[in-house]
Order: structure tokens, then C-alpha cells, then sequence
């Protein structure tokens, strides 16, 4: 997944394109390039790398300009080298294009373009989209340059399978820039004398709030005072202006080393703005309206279905355990990208939901695309306000954590977890639950975030055994029933950001197979609150123990006898066991982003990663 920004207005270009591309490197960071208007040509520079060498490069050359369009790279097509980063040009070297997405027939494309005369320098799929672009641009006999650059675009489009986002310009059409999108987002901001077009609203923010969410085959045309969509069809689509919901500060580090800390720091917030306005006492239950289901159609639900990737995988694991236990609706966790291809059978009254961070993640969309293809009703559980998947299911439930940055999920999980904890309060009250259980799990729903912000107290505590196994060539995460896909989370935390070899298991699954990897230098992570299967926990740890391998546990305040067992011990306030994965997360949340600082490790940014997943 890649980032892309265009600028076009009164104000010197560069300096705009580089700090909106700061703000996107967290959706790539291979490579990244921009292309200037400037006195009737092209200015294009780019390099390997992080922005910073780009920006050095700008830095040398100060490239002016008031119109011009960037890119930073998630490599999907070709090495991350200077050739390779965007923009890419045309025959002509008149015309530059970046692209985020994967154009997946570009080889007999860039087949036929070399046969009509072509010479290609790169390896990537998009030097075919920009080639592709010209050959149309220079066989259009429309006099108007403008509207000749998005016809141009519109047919080379029509020939792509695969996704894209782009922003093309041209010398000949010095005032505009032309963008597009299918299956990556992009989004036109609305300024005063200027107009922008970005991968992603943060971006921007900084520049303006009034924004306009493309829809797919959308084509749009900007200048420095307008703005015209064209739909697939031709002609003028319809356009919402919308108004963003975060600030420019949301969108930054403050005095946080890194995103990922500030956004695990900003859970007991992110939760209470996930609950906010949804927790009724008079009904003791949610108020979930974005679902637009009233409660017949929802007391007809007789199975959920929960798709999602990663994080947002296991957020759904935990939504199982919620919706089962609490409301006793049958339920089943789907793998989105195995659930697309594996043709599950399905019966009536069967509801999907999609949970996704970014509300782009590709395989997640695919995932919701086929269960509409099989009649379901798909709902969402997304972050990302206006997303594509956002758009396309028949209703859902924004969690209001505000933008994460970082590429490791944090305030993301609890936040889904929250919600759909606020789901199967919804739905355990329409069928089972009395008013006094409901009542119940409001008091201790409103209670969770001071008790996550007891638990962001002991970070030094933490901190001090990161450093101490840091160097662990390996590291195993046990957790049961609720606490399971915890481990998991916990695992997918640690790998993705330490590099260190993870991996999350039910603490029974120990003794079949995984305690062959137990010895004295790789430490096991128990997540062991006081519920009903804390002695179990703690016989799994007398195992690991027995063959000295270290562990550390999650446990609850005010059973110190765990300290009998485990190495290390990691308290966490008491709370109902059905709620604990809200809490027990928070330790391995910071284990983690310790144990990658102590390895040097670029934590909002690691290495082969980036946020959201729009290539498949
Ligand atoms: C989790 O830390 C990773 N960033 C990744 O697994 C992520 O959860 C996954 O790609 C899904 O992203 P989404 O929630 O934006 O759909």
C-alpha cells in the first residue's frame, strides 16, 4: 500500500508535497518521489528509501512549482530503487503519474505497448498505467489539454484490472491535476485557491477539513479554484462534501517518541469515545443505530459471522467468545482472505461483519464482497470514517479511535473490542439478559479505561523485563478461552514490530507439541487473570517451569501466590473475565513496543510492513 499527495493552489508545491508524504510514510516507506509543473516542464525527483532522502534531494534543489504530485512506496512490483519510485512517466516525458495499488495485467500491457514502440526503464506495473495514459493523451484530438489529460486517464483506466489511486499531470495542462480511483482510496481536499488530492485525509488536515471521498471509477479534475468529478458512465457523479473529524494534532506524535506509544497511551480515551453515546441505563443495553436493524430483524439473527485480518482477526476471535457467551448467538471467526475463496455454506438469517482498522484492507473487502454475493447482510466495525469498506456494507459501527498511525494495531483492538462488546450487550438483551446483568456490564464497561490507565502505570515495571529479554531468540504467548486470542494479538505485536520469531496458542495446546520449544532462553507469556481457569494457567506454567524456561504472567492484583511460579508478573485490576482481554492486552502491548525499542527497531515502521493492505 502506498501514499499519495497533489497539490495544486497559490503556494509553492514541494514544500506541501513533503510534509503531507511525511504524514502517509506509515502506509509505505520504500521509496518516494514527486513531479513539479514549473515553467511549461516536469521537475521529477526521487529516491530509495525514507522520505528524508527525498527530502534532501528538495533540500539541494529547492524545485519550484505550484502544482505537483508525490508518492511514497510500499514495493509491490520491482526492488525499492530510484528507477522504481514513483512518479513514473510517459513516452513523451510530458506526462507523470503515481499509483497505489496493483495493476495485475500490466504484463500484457507493457507487452503491446513495447510492440507499439514503448521502451520501459522500470520494473513496475504503474510505468504501464503512465505509458498507457500518454499513448491516449497523444491519440486524443480534444484541443482543451485538461480535458484531454482526463480522457486520457479515463481509457487507460478501462483497461486495468487490478486497484488503483492515481494522480497524473501533463506540461500541456499546467493548471490541473487528474486523479482516479478503483479499490484505493483517494480524496480531494477542498481549500481556499488551492485543491489537493491524497491517499488519506491526514495528509491534509493540516490544510483543510472539508473534504470530498472519491468513489470507485470516479475520475476527478483539479485546479487552484475547482473541482469536477466525472462517474464511469461520463458525465458530472454526485459528491458529498464531508467534514474531518480529527485534528492535525490527532494526527501527530506530541511528546511521544513514537505513534505506537502515544496510541496505546490514548486507549482509556479511545474506549470512553467508543462508548460514548451508546450505552443506555433506562434499557440497560447499547444503542448501536449505525446498524440500521431494528430489534425484530435483529431477534432474527441466528448466526454472525466475524471477517477480518490480523488485528482486526483477532479482535473477531474475542467478538466469538463475547457474542456466545453474553448473548448466545452461534458464531464463527473467519480468516477474511481464507473466507473469500472457501465458498462456506451459509444459511438464512446469517449477518457478516467486517472489522477493519483502515476500512481498506483488501482482502477484508473481498471478504464482505462475497458475502453479499451469498445474501448476507454485512455490516462493518471500522475505524476509518468514509472507507471503502465503510461505504460498502448496509450499515455498522465507526469505533471513534481516531487516526492510528502506527503500523502495530493497538488502540484499534480494544477499540473493536469494545464495540463488540457493546454488540453483544445489544443482543444478549434482546434475547436473554436481564436488566440487572445489563446494568452490570455498562458499570463495569465504564469502568475499563481508568483501569487501563492503572495498568499504563506500571510501563517502567514493563519496560524492565522488555530489556531483560530482549535478546530472546523466540517467544511463546498462552492465554485460554477469552484470553486466547489475546495471545495470539500479543504474538502478532511482538513479531511484527521485534522481529522477534511469536507465536499464540490455548495454554493447553502446550503439551501437544509447542513445550518442545521450552528451554532456559526463550520466555513464555501467560496471560493468567483470576477467572475460572486461573489453577489450569498456572499448571501449564509449573510445566514450562519444570524445563526452565522462563515465564511471564499476566495476572490479576491480589493473588500474589503466582509469584511462586512465574519469573515475572505483570498485575492487572480485577475485572469480569469476559471483559479481561480489554486489559490483559495492555501489558503485551507495551512488552512489545519495549522490546523493539531495546532492539533498535523503527517501531511505527517496520521493516516489510505497512498499515493497511490494499494489495493482495
Ligand atoms: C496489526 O498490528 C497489523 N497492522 C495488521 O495485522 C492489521 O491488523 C491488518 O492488516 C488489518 O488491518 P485493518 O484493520 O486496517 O483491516
Amino acid at each position: 500500500m502506498c501514499g499519495i499527495i497533489g497539490y495544486i493552489g497559490k503556494r509553492q508545491a514541494n514544500p506541501i508535497l513533503l510534509d503531507g508524504l511525511r504524514r502517509l510514510e506509515y502506509r509505505g516507506y520504500d521509496s518516494a518521489g514527486m513531479a513539479l509543473q514549473h515553467d511549461g516542464g516536469l521537475t521529477v525527483l526521487k529516491r530509495a528509501g525514507r522520505i528524508d532522502n527525498l527530502r534532501k534531494l528538495v533540500a539541494e534543489t529547492n524545485p519550484q512549482g505550484h502544482a505537483g504530485i508525490s508518492h511514497t512506496r510500499w514495493a509491490t512490483h520491482g526492488a525499492p530503487t530510484d528507477v522504481n519510485s514513483h512518479p513514473h512517466l510517459d513516452r513523451s516525458g510530458k506526462l507523470a503519474l503515481v499509483h497505489n495499488g496493483v495493476i495485475e495485467n500490466y504484463q500484457p500491457l507493457r507487452d503491446w505497448l513495447i510492440s507499439e514502440g514503448h521502451v520501459f526503464v522500470s520494473e513496475t506495473d504503474t510505468e504501464v498505467l503512465s505509458h498507457l495514459a500518454g499513448y491516449y493523451y497523444d491519440l486524443s484530438t480534444e484541443k482543451d489539454a485538461s480535458k484531454r489529460l482526463a480522457a486520457a486517464v479515463q481509457q487507460a483506466v478501462r483497461r486495468i484490472k487490478g486497484t488503483y489511486g492515481i494522480a497524473a499531470i501533463h506540461t500541456d495542462a499546467p493548471d490541473v491535476i487528474v486523479g482516479a480511483r478503483l479499490g484505493s482510496p483517494l480524496v480531494v481536499g477542498l481549500g481556499q485557491g488551492e485543491h489537493f488530492l491524497a491517499s488519506d485525509v491526514s495528509a491534509i488536515v493540516a490544510y483543510t477539513k472539508d473534504v470530498v471521498y472519491l468513489n470507485d471509477y470516479d475520475v476527478v479534475t483539479i485546479s487552484s479554484d475547482s473541482y469536477d468529478v466525472q462517474s464511469q458512465e461520463g458525465g458530472s457523479a454526485s459528491v458529498t462534501v464531508s467534514r474531518v473529524d480529527f485534528t492535525q494534532e490527532d494526527a501527530e506524535k506530541g511528546d511521544f517518541p513514537h505513534f505506537m506509544l502515544k496510541e496505546i497511551y490514548e486507549q482509556p480515551q479511545s474506549i470512553r469515545n467508543a462508548l460514548r453515546g451508546r450505552l443506555s441505563r433506562d434499557e440497560a443495553t447499547a444503542v448501536l443505530g449505525g446498524l440500521q436493524l431494528e430489534p425484530r430483524e435483529l431477534r432474527d439473527i441466528s448466526r454472525i459471522i466475524l471477517s477480518g485480518c490480523g488485528t482486526a482477526y483477532h479482535a473477531g476471535m474475542v467478538g466469538e467468545y463475547l457474542l456466545e457467551t453474553i448473548a448466545r448467538v452461534p458464531t464463527e471467526v473467519e480468516i477474511a482472505s481464507e473466507f473469500r475463496y472457501r465458498n462456506a455454506p451459509t444459511e438464512k438469517n446469517t449477518v457478516q461483519f467486517v472489522i477493519s482498522q483502515s476500512g481498506e484492507t483488501i482482502d477484508t473487502l473481498a471478504s464482505l464482497r462475497e458475502a453479499k454475493r451469498k445474501g448476507m447482510r454485512v455490516l462493518g466495525i471500522v475505524n476509518n470514517v468514509a472507507s471503502t469498506i465503510a461505504r460498502e456494507t448496509d450499515g455498522g459501527i465507526y469505533i471513534h479511535a481516531g487516526p492510528e498511525i502506527g503500523v502495530a494495531a493497538t488502540k484499534s483492538f480494544t477499540s473493536q473490542v469494545t464495540v463488540l462488546t457493546l454488540l453483544s450487550l445489544l443482543f444478549g438483551r434482546i434475547r436473554h439478559l436481564s436488566s440487572t446483568d445489563g446494568l452490570e456490564m455498562i458499570d463495569e464497561l465504564e469502568a475499563i479505561p481508568d483501569k487501563i490507565a492503572t495498568i499504563l502505570q506500571q510501563a517502567d515495571h514493563i519496560k524492565t523485563i522488555a530489556n531483560k529479554y530482549a535478546n530472546a531468540e523466540g517467544m511463546l504467548f498462552m492465554g485460554r478461552q477469552i484470553n486466547y486470542p489475546v495471545a495470539m494479538e500479543g504474538a502478532l505485536k511482538m513479531k511484527e514490530i521485534s522481529y522477534i520469531y511469536a507465536s499464540g496458542h490455548p495454554s493447553a495446546e502446550l503439551k501437544h507439541g509447542v513445550i518442545a520449544l521450552v528451554k532456559p532462553d526463550l520466555p513464555s507469556v501467560f496471560l493468567a487473570p483470576h477467572d475460572a481457569v486461573f489453577e489450569k494457567n498456572i499448571s501449564n506454567i509449573e510445566e514450562v517451569k519444570a524445563r526452565k524456561g522462563p515465564v511471564i504472567a499476566v495476572a490479576t492484583e491480589g493473588h500474589p501466590h503466582i509469584e511462586r511460579v512465574a519469573d515475572e508478573v505483570i498485575y492487572i485490576p480485577r475485572c469480569p473475565s469476559i471483559l479481561s482481554p480489554l486489559l490483559t492486552v495492555i501489558p503485551l502491548q507495551l512488552l512489545a513496543y519495549y522490546v523493539a525499542v531495546a532492539r533498535g527497531c523503527d517501531v511505527d515502521k517496520p521493516r516489510n510492513l505497512a498499515k493497511s493492505v490494499t494489495v493482495e
